[in-house]
């Protein structure tokens, strides 16, 4: 973290996980263990579904909603899919970008992600934008050329103006729902990586401002220390979100 320049950012992930009534639920418990954040903020990012009565529930909290997923088209012939314009009208704020998971089981490409974030600025959503490496190519050393490219593609043609609206969260894939987490020195190098690529593109004033985030089996024991690095800058956290006492934990962490 680093508090002077840029917003620690605690973002649960809840993936295809909870109901509606769950939804409430969960929200009424994490507003009485959490209250008004000073150091970090706080968003969940849920199921389509979930999102008018997470909305509802989130009005007297400062706890953020966001979507998972979105389509980069205004509308027309799409079934299934979900606008930007459709989620900032019900109060959503955020919207993850570009996850693994998506990447993976879905088709997208980093071409479509930047199609989305562009979208999403439109729209005035902020995108949290996933980037990671497969085991693979941490053993092949590749990690550095992988993630820049997904970078600079997520960015391409995106102004200057709007990248204080921009979020990263550097998921390293081998990490995610595995229980191995990167080392604090591993998610420390690749997120000052990414901030790197941010500024040889739009300067350091406009790369130190940048909300950089780390994701996979970070939880209420990992994340003080990954929180420690200061180019680490919050959390995308799935299993550990699910549970109002770990994610608690872990909005507590960021907030020491
Ligand atoms: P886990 O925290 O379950 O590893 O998931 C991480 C993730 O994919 C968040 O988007």
């Amino acid at each position: 973290m680093n508090r002077k320049y840029r917003k620690t950012i605690i973002a649960g992930n809840w993936k295809m996980n909870k109901t509606p009534a769950q939804t409430k639920k969960m929200f009424e418990e994490l507003k009485a263990k959490v209250g008004k954040q000073k150091w970090c903020d706080v968003v969940l990012c849920v199921p389509f579904v979930d999102i008018p009565a997470a909305c509802k529930a989130s009005r007297d909290a400062k706890i953020a909603v966001a979507a998972q997923n979105m389509h980069f088209e205004e509308s027309g012939a799409y079934t299934g899919e979900v606008s930007a314009e459709m989620l900032s009208e019900l109060g959503v704020k955020y919207v993850i970008i570009g996850h693994s998971e998506r990447r993976e089981y879905y088709g997208e490409t980093d071409k479509t992600v930047n199609l989305k974030v562009k979208k999403a600025l439109e729209a005035g959503l902020r995108p949290i934008i996933c980037v990671g490496e497969t085991l693979e190519q941490r053993e092949f050393d590749v990690t550095a050329e992988h993630i820049a490219m997904q970078v600079k593609i997520a960015l391409n043609d995106v102004p200057a103006e709007k990248m204080r609206k921009i979020v990263f969260a550097y998921e390293p894939i081998w990490a995610i729902g595995t229980g191995k987490t990167a080392t604090a020195e591993q998610a420390a190098e690749v997120c000052g990586h990414i901030r790197a690529v941010i500024r040889a593109k739009y300067g350091a004033r406009i790369a130190r401002a940048v909300t950089i985030q780390y994701g996979g089996s970070m939880n209420a024991k990992n994340a003080s220390e990954l929180l420690a690095q200061s180019d680490v800058d919050g959390g995308l956290i799935g299993g550990a979100s699910l549970k109002t006492e770990d994610f608690a934990a872990i909005i507590n962490a960021a907030n020491q």
